[in-house]
């Protein structure tokens, strides 16, 4: 969603606000701009701004076009919530002099409008954004300075915020705000910065200062200070990134979906790695606190959305029959509007590949607003608000993703909560040592496996062939590969834009089985589990139907190929981690499909990567 980069430094900004918002296309957007502040002939600075829908590149054009530099600006990548994709709704938003971006959504801005209006301000817009400048012009021209504006202006909104700020009364200063969505400032050798997502300034700078809820800070070259809710100053811990650089560039893949589909065999190994060092599942792998927090639970309720919520499904047959807690799992976005049964000792375990997924961390208040204390975050991003509203914490290591559509994330989520199972089995007396020695043995293979489903990408890519031409397709599994076909029916429709749905296998003949006929593709994952004869049956009453089957299965499951039944194998069924390994051929024909159908894998329409809105 929207991106935030901002810079001030002695040399030339705008090609480090144009690298940072390149760097940010990855979150979905519709259109970018920057506002720099020049100084003219007499010493006088000024706004220049530019601003386009589409591609950061046309943007960066006409920058260049118009001779922009600067050594002080902002930038911003929009992904429209209110008013169109238009070039007026673009931001940065400008007032007399002040130029503003905004990540978040401000909730009182009708009335702000309204006020505004009455002071003679006119709106140029139809965002909740331009409120926010007019407000800062006015507290300006009231006398303050442009902190103690920015300051007495966020007083007055609710909503979500994250900040960046500059004004033509004080070119030598850099403000910016914080609540609800992220914003960290960056700190140079005599320049200094501020994002969104440390990525849009890892060329520049490793060391981040995460702005907390309610921060305001002044960024000046040669120094930054920040200031907490109360405006009092505070001094805030300087963190030092590790993210790097060559997980944010695409190497030799074309897509940063393929490259980080193969990258899961890396990430899977990074994510056990502290489960193989400790050689086994103590409780604090998640965090100093994690034995007193795990040790009563009762039950277990997993939050989450999309993938990250299919990853959960998945963990809830693990945790039921492993750790033999009841488990339920449930879409962030719909257990945060319903009356939900507190239980104290039940764990509330949110997913979330970005740590900000606005849903998520509402559904997380949520649970805390009713006195469900115990908390955990499975996440791929350090310091992000979901994991910083959390008790406990797992972060998965799966470097950044920047594809939209997520695969390392969701595999890695996977064996966190697989490691998450085995430490509550343990704490619930259900793990003995040669159980526990056995998973920690299964998890150090599965890098390996999934090298293995890798290697199936030649065949997958002959059946992609035979997909792209679809309307829709079926995806059919039981047990614990069914939340896998979910995947596959999402991962092919929101990258390929072919409909396609999942069903449980057994539920084909209660409705969907209508749908089957010789146009009708139904994707089948079929392992050799104690589910598979039924699966096969239930393979039986599609072909019947004159339905064309692509079965993925492994190396014992026995499936007779035929003209309307053709068969994927994974080397050898890997046990209970096996809806890990299926992960992958779903991903791959997910990803050729959409190759051949000429669509853009890593920016599918409409789509963004971090969903900071509800
Ligand atoms: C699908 C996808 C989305 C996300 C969902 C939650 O490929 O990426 O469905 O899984 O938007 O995002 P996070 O995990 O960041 O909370």
């Amino acid at each position: 969603m929207c991106g935030i980069v901002g810079a001030i430094a002695d040399r030339d900004v705008v090609p480090v606000l144009v690298e940072g918002l390149k760097r940010l296309e990855y979150r979905g957007y519709d259109s970018a701009g920057i506002a720099v502040l020049s100084v003219n002939d007499a010493g006088v600075a000024d706004v220049r701004r530019v601003r386009r829908t589409g591609r950061v590149a046309e943007m960066e054009a006409a920058a260049q076009a118009d001779g922009f530099h600067a050594g002080i600006g902002i930038g911003h990548t929009r992904w429209a919530t209110h008013g169109g994709v238009t070039e007026a709704n673009a931001h940065p938003h400008v007032s007399h002099g002040v130029a503003l971006v905004h990540n978040g959504i401000i909730e009182n801005h009708e009335e702000q409008r309204e006020r505004l209006r009455g002071l003679g301000y006119q709106f140029e817009s139809q965002t909740d954004t331009e409120v926010i400048a007019h407000l800062i012009h006015h507290h300006l021209a009231s006398g303050l300075d442009l902190l103690g504006a920015l300051q007495r202006a966020v007083k007055e909104l609710t909503g979500a915020y994250a900040l960046a700020v500059v004004s033509r009364k004080e070119p030598g200063k850099l403000v910016c705000a914080r609540m609800g969505c992220p914003l960290l400032v960056g700190l140079g050798d005599g320049e200094n910065f501020v994002a969104s997502d440390v990525s849009a300034i890892i060329q520049a700078t490793r060391r981040v200062i995460f702005l907390e809820e309610g921060d305001t800070a002044e960024v000046a070259r040669d120094g930054v200070r920040v200031y907490g809710a109360d405006n009092a100053p505070v001094e805030r811990e300087v963190h030092v990134s590790d993210v790097s650089l060559a997980s944010l560039e695409l190497g030799p893949y074309r897509h940063f979906m393929q490259k980080e589909i193969h990258e899961q065999p890396r990430a899977v190994a990074d994510t056990i790695e502290a489960v193989i060092d400790a050689g086994g599942f103590p409780a604090h792998l998640f965090g100093a606190a994690a034995p007193d927090v795990l040790a009563d639970v009762e039950s277990v309720q997993i939050l989450a959305c999309g993938t990250s919520y299919y990853a959960g499904l998945t963990a809830r047959y693990w945790i039921e029959a492993i750790a033999g807690l009841p488990c339920s799992v449930e879409i962030a976005s719909e257990y945060r509007y319903r009356a939900a049964v507190a239980n104290p000792k039940q764990l509330i375990v949110t997913i979330s590949q970005s740590g900000e997924t606005l849903d998520t961390m509402e559904a997380l208040k949520y649970a805390k607003s009713l006195g469900q204390a115990k908390t955990l975050s499975i996440c791929n991003v350090p310091e992000s608000a979901i994991p910083r509203a959390s008790k406990l914490v797992y972060y998965t290591r799966a470097g950044a993703e920047i594809g939209v559509a997520s695969t390392k994330a969701f595999t890695t989520q996977l064996v966190a909560l697989f490691t998450l199972t085995c430490t509550l089995a343990k704490l619930q007396g259900r793990l003995n040592d040669e159980q526990e020695a056995g998973h920690v043995d299964a998890l150090r293979q599965l890098p390996g496996s999934i090298q293995h489903a890798l290697n199936l990408e030649p065949q997958v890519q002959v059946w992609s062939e035979r997909f792209a031409p679809k309307q829709h397709a079926l995806f059919l599994g039981r047990g614990v590969h069914y939340p896998i076909a979910l995947e596959g029916a999402l991962k092919l429709k929101e990258i390929s834009y072919i409909h396609a749905e999942a069903y449980p296998a057994g539920e084909l003949k209660h409705g969907p089985l209508a749908l089957v006929d010789e146009a009708m593709p139904v994707v089948v994952i079929a392992p050799n589990d104690a589910l598979l004869e039924k699966v096969k049956s239930n393979i039986q009453e599609v072909r019947a139907r004159g339905g064309e089957m692509f079965v993925f299965a492994d190396a014992d499951s026995h499936f007779g190929e035929s003209e309307q039944v053709h068969v994927i194998r994974t080397p050898r069924h890997v046990g209970v981690l096996s809806p890990i390994v299926h992960a992958i051929p779903v991903q791959l024909l997910a990803y050729h499909a959409a190759l051949a159908r000429g669509t853009d894998v890593d920016k599918p329409r409409n789509l963004a990567k971090s969903v900071t809105v509800e």
